[in-house]
């Protein structure tokens, strides 16, 4: 399929699904809400699969059906758009792609099964389709989930040439946080100390470890089975020498005489509780990430806890991450201790 048609048809998937859509040569970023995907599109008329292979630096990858099977060797998701299957129209819901699973938000009133029909057709490789039918709840932070389509619940995430194991069903993922764990782990210097709080499967410990240059990440996680997916992805990324992965309650589990450079604070829901262990764990200019839900954009509100704390600090960025419903961002204050 000729490049600018394969575009055409990529721009058209993701507009079709509320996407805001702005493209640069054959790099494509979609964005809706909180979720913001870097896509590359690569016609078998211009590239050649081994071209690929170097070229590939995105989150997700679209390629017409005369280009070879690459998907093994490439660190990104490979969608195939297909000539003449593809000349359906499908109205698409809100879905996420975690590995080879599909997860979609909300039908809002769509019909299921041309929901999912819609998605294997888009994404092939795509095995399982889940649809959240109770929204995430409790400390650790697991929704419900129908399965629609496909047996498998367990899969593995690419994500910025990181590997993660991961059953959604069981543990908390969002593959729409990237672009924010990539922004929190461009910031980590050289043999600086880090602490997650709420590690969940590992993608910001992971990511640390493997595209910066820490010397040490301590993840805590209180889920399970998050936790066991946290070890298995320290072992899956080989970097079991930087990141130590602690089970429990961090309120119980991090010793107050350990000092970091960083801490991450990533439950936004209850982070309020973990801002005194966090200033606690710092030393003078170590940097607190500090995730909140923000209603109404009242950042008076968040400033207040910290005042709170009585500790001396000052504020670095505050970012808008993401969009938790109407009205409600995901945000982050990033702080330094003084
Ligand atoms: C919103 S999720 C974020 C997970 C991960 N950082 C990510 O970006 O995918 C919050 C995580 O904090 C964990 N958690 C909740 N309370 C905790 C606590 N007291 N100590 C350690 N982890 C906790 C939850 O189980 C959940 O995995």
């Amino acid at each position: 399929m000729e490049q600018e048609k394969l575009e055409r048809r990529v721009r058209e998937i993701f507009e079709q699904q509320g996407f805001e859509v702005e493209q640069d040569g054959n790099e494509i970023v979609a964005t809706k809400g909180d979720d913001r995907k870097k896509i590359q599109v690569f016609s078998s008329d211009d590239y050649t699969g081994e071209e690929l292979v170097d070229r590939v630096d995105a989150d997700l990858v679209f390629v017409d059906e005369d280009l070879p099977e690459i998907t093994d060797e490439l660190e990104s998701e490979v969608s195939i758009i297909r000539d003449e299957r593809d000349k359906e129209d499908y109205d698409l819901p809100s879905y996420e792609l975690i590995g080879d699973i599909a997860v979609i938000n909300d039908l809002a009133g769509r019909d299921q099964e041309e929901a999912v029909e819609g998605i294997l057709e888009h994404h092939p490789y795509v095995e399982t389709v889940l649809l959240k039918d109770e929204p995430l709840s409790g400390e650790f932070r697991v929704g419900g989930y129908e399965k629609l389509y496909g047996e498998e619940i367990e899969t593995i995430h690419k994500e910025y040439g990181c590997r993660y194991r991961v059953d959604p069903t069981k543990a908390y993922f969002s593959e729409r946080l990237a672009t924010e764990r990539k922004r929190v782990v461009d910031q980590i210097e050289e043999d600086e100390r880090v602490l997650v709080i709420g590690a969940g499967v590992g993608p910001y410990p992971v990511l640390a470890a493997r595209k910066a240059d820490p010397e040490k990440v301590v993840a805590v996680e209180k889920n399970p089975d998050a936790y066991r997916y946290l070890k298995e992805n320290i072992e899956l990324n080989n970097v079991e020498d930087i990141v130590k992965a602690v089970k429990g309650d961090a309120l119980e589990e991090v010793s107050e005489n350990e000092k970091f450079d960083r801490v991450i604070i990533a439950i936004p829901e209850f982070a309020d509780e973990f801002l005194e262990l966090a200033f606690d764990n710092a030393r003078k200019e170590s940097v607190i990430h500090y995730y909140r839900f923000l209603e109404d954009e009242q950042w008076e509100e968040i400033i207040e806890e910290i005042e709170e704390t009585g500790e001396s600090y000052e504020v670095l960025d505050k970012v808008v991450c993401g969009q938790r419903g109407p009205g409600v961002d995901r945000v982050c204050i990033d702080i330094e201790a003084k």
